[in-house]
């Protein structure tokens, strides 16, 4: 439809129309018999029929023929205008992918791209048009249970998938009959909530915003996301959900976003609990204003905007132009000229957990996975004798948070995977913990499999935690099996980083599995028996105790940093009861063969705008087996105009190395890799001397100085 056309429609739009091309209904609400249950005021709401064929659009239908029942009403409106069907399409929508935390630990913009594509093919086909993903936020704190959904700590990282993800669920664009338009959300620093805690304050300097919370947001602008979500958090202590300087200056107009921007849900509303907001009348100007376009779920566009507008004229032109930029997006989908464009419920099915999606959900669990112990144990040996206990052993679900259309019945169980990988299983009859009996097999077997972590349902949205340690039956189990003398793997499911610190003593190896979704009882087999090996590398440092939280690699070095010539010094930064360090830091990961770092190398020692530098490290692989590692390169700028981190992700590759085999990593540095945002707002590289560091995690580096001159 052209432009004109559309301009034509909204004039022919009532105020009622308009209201609800705003409003986002839950598809439960459309069915006879539903029983509200939400957050929110919408509890309280009447559907009646003229609502069902308005609503601008729907969240949450679950399959195609629903879709295409509800497009059908819209189409009996006055102006027969589609509805925009959304749904958290998260890691998967019916195959699952391990969860984006595990994605990212594979450091593969490739393999992340490659599982949102299939995710979009499978959700358009069964009559979804936007997810409601990429989450890009930067995360610090594995207490927050949101942290499973994001790629971790790191914002250059974060920005690679973030823009990987949007062109996977995008495709060649929105106007294709497979691809959903994505929303990145939430914008912006809700991984920041104080204390780990969910829906919390986030408050920060703006310099930090911008250099490591907001460049996640704006790569999934520039790689063209089509819409953006609100978070629930303040920002500067203004909500986001009404912060102008965040909605207009930042993304409208710095970023050039000409998308759609919802809230988060009910979080309309709640700008009256942030108390910003007096009532739902004046919730929803403050968002109009702000330059909010679709309300989801709080009601108070739908109920309460016509009534400020009454008192304001000049909020029409806000209206307008939000239900503008929808009617937009539904025409850049193609959706007016047929309102089930994409929508195939045979084509659905034919796609869903097809075999071809099973493939790469097997590959993308398995090189999600991360091992970060092994004292010669893994991988288990062919018909080896293996008892299997724990907490998680029985779990059938091993999809993780958000996999709202996932069926674990789809996936094997980690018994039968690990029976057909060709163990000789033992397994206690007694319960997955039962001391006795698990002690009792396991000095008949060679190896004990504690599969241990926490659930899934303990993971995700409003999952907040502040002991992240392994459950109370595990720490037994694992302390009686070392009493005795028994060799135990670690296999840890989780949708965080936990605390190992206790349990590592007591293992031989661990395996951080995350959640690894569909093909999960697959991946883990072959991952144990080594027919695939865990190349995986952490995004996120795990701490040693809780007490350190927020950890992460690219901090400050305070003025009183704890160096190594001052051990033993009191008086710097440093905990008298616990190192400094995580555990196993940002950018670990081992595998079944070993590398060699050496030659870090720089084409020259001066760095000017415009110019290059090449940075060059070998790298060998020691071990006996053929492996990819990924090699990381980071920077420190030495002295500023303002405190930069001690160290910051500026590049990364991965190398395929036969045993025995050497090769170069190559990275190039500009100016783009020193530059900052100063106290002015101002991005910029200042001249100085600089290290440049490479090695196989964020500790363990070769370095070297160089210096950038503007002249
Ligand atoms: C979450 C969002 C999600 C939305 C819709 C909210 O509670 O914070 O991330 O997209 O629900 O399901």
């Amino acid at each position: 439809m052209k432009q004109s056309k559309l301009d034509k429609l909204l004039l022919r739009m009532t105020q009622e129309e308009k209201l609800a091309q705003v409003f986002q209904l839950a598809a439960c609400c459309y069915e006879e018999d539903f029983v509200p249950d939400f957050t929110g005021p919408m509890r309280d709401i009447q559907v009646d029929d003229t609502l069902k064929k308005t609503a601008g659009t729907v969240i949450g239908i679950l399959e195609p023929e629903q879709m295409l029942r509800l497009q059908k009403l819209c189409a009996s409106g006055p102006n027969r205008i589609p509805a925009l069907f959304m749904l958290d399409v998260i890691h998967g929508f019916k195959t699952i992918f391990p969860i984006p935390l595990g994605l990212a630990s594979s450091w593969d913009p490739e393999l992340m791209r490659r599982t949102c594509r299939i995710a979009a093919r499978e959700a358009r086909a069964s009559g979804i048009h936007a997810t409601f993903a990429p989450m890009v936020d930067l995360v610090r704190d594995p207490r927050w249970g949101r942290v499973m959904e994001s790629t971790g700590e790191d914002p250059y990282l974060n920005s690679v998938f973030a823009k990987a993800a949007v062109k996977g669920f995008q495709g060649n664009g929105v106007g294709e009959k497979d691809s959903l338009a994505s929303c990145v959300k939430h914008l912006a620093a809700y991984g920041a909530a104080e204390a780990g805690r969910e829906y919390n304050t986030v408050d920060m300097s703006r310099g930090m915003l911008r250099d490591m919370y907001l460049d996640s947001y704006r790569a999934a602008v520039e790689a063209g996301c089509r819409l953006v979500m609100t978070a629930f958090n303040t920002v500067e202590r203004v909500p986001a959900t009404c912060n102008k300087w965040l909605l207009e200056t930042v993304l409208r107009k710095e970023w050039g976003f000409d998308g759609v921007v919802i809230t988060d849900w009910n979080s309309m509303n709640e700008l009256i609990a942030h108390s910003v907001a007096e009532d739902g009348g004046e919730a929803a100007r403050k968002a109009l204003e702000a330059g909010v376009d679709i309300d989801m779920m709080s009601g108070h566009y739908l109920f309460d905007l016509g009534g400020e507008i009454e008192k304001d004229s000049a909020l029409q032109p806000l209206l307008d132009q939000a239900v503008m930029r929808i009617l937009k997006l539904k025409n850049e989908m193609g959706l007016f000229e047929d309102p089930s464009r994409g929508t195939d419920p045979e084509l659905a099915r034919s796609l869903c957990s097809s075999e071809e999606h099973r493939l790469t959900a097997l590959e993308a669990a398995q090189r999600s996975m991360v091992l970060l112990k092994n004292e010669e144990i893994l991988p288990l040996k062919q018909g080896c004798k293996l008892t299997v206990a724990g907490t998680m052993a029985g779990q059938r679900d091993l999809l993780g948070g958000w996999s709202i259309m996932g069926n674990p019945e789809d996936g094997i169980s980690l018994i039968d995977a690990l029976k057909a990988g060709g163990a000789a299983l033992s397994i206690p009859g007694t319960g997955w913990t039962d001391k006795e009996e698990v002690c009792r097999l396991a000095k008949q077997s060679e190896v004990t499999l504690l599969a241990c972590g926490e659930p899934a349902e303990e993971t995700a949205e409003a999952n907040s935690k502040t002991a992240l340690r392994l459950k109370a039956p595990d720490m037994e189990l694992l302390r009686a099996l070392k009493a005795q003398g028994s060799r135990v793997v670690l296999l840890v499911f989780s949708g965080r980083a936990l605390v190992l610190s206790d349990a590592e003593p007591l293992c031989s190896a661990i395996l951080q599995a995350w959640f690894p979704g569909t093909e999960a009882g697959h991946a883990i087999a072959d991952i144990l028996f080594g027919i695939e090996q865990p190349e995986g590398k952490l995004t996120v440092s795990f701490p040693y105790a809780e007490g350190q939280l927020p950890i992460y690699y690219n901090c400050f070095r305070t003025g009183r940093p704890k160096l190594p010539e001052k051990a033993g010094d009191k008086y710097v930064s440093h905990y008298t009861d616990c190192p400094n360090e995580p555990l196993y830091p940002f950018g670990f990961g081992l595998s079944y063969t070993s590398y060699e770092y050496s030659a870090l190398k720089l084409s020259g020692s001066i760095l000017r705008p415009s110019e290059t530098l090449e940075v060059r490290v070998r790298v060998k692989n020691t071990g006996a087996r053929a492996g990819t590692e990924i090699v990381q390169m980071y920077v420190w700028d030495t002295c500023g105009s303002i405190v930069r981190p001690v160290k910051q992700l500026r590049g990364f590759t991965s190398l395929k190395l036969h045993p025995g085999e050497e090769k170069e990593a190559v990275f190039t540095l500009t100016e783009e890799d020193l530059m900052f945002w100063d106290n002015e707002e101002c991005r910029k590289a200042e001249p100085g001397r600089f290290i440049v560091m490479a090695g196989p995690d964020s500790q363990r580096l070769l370095e070297q100085e160089f210096y950038f001159s503007l002249t």
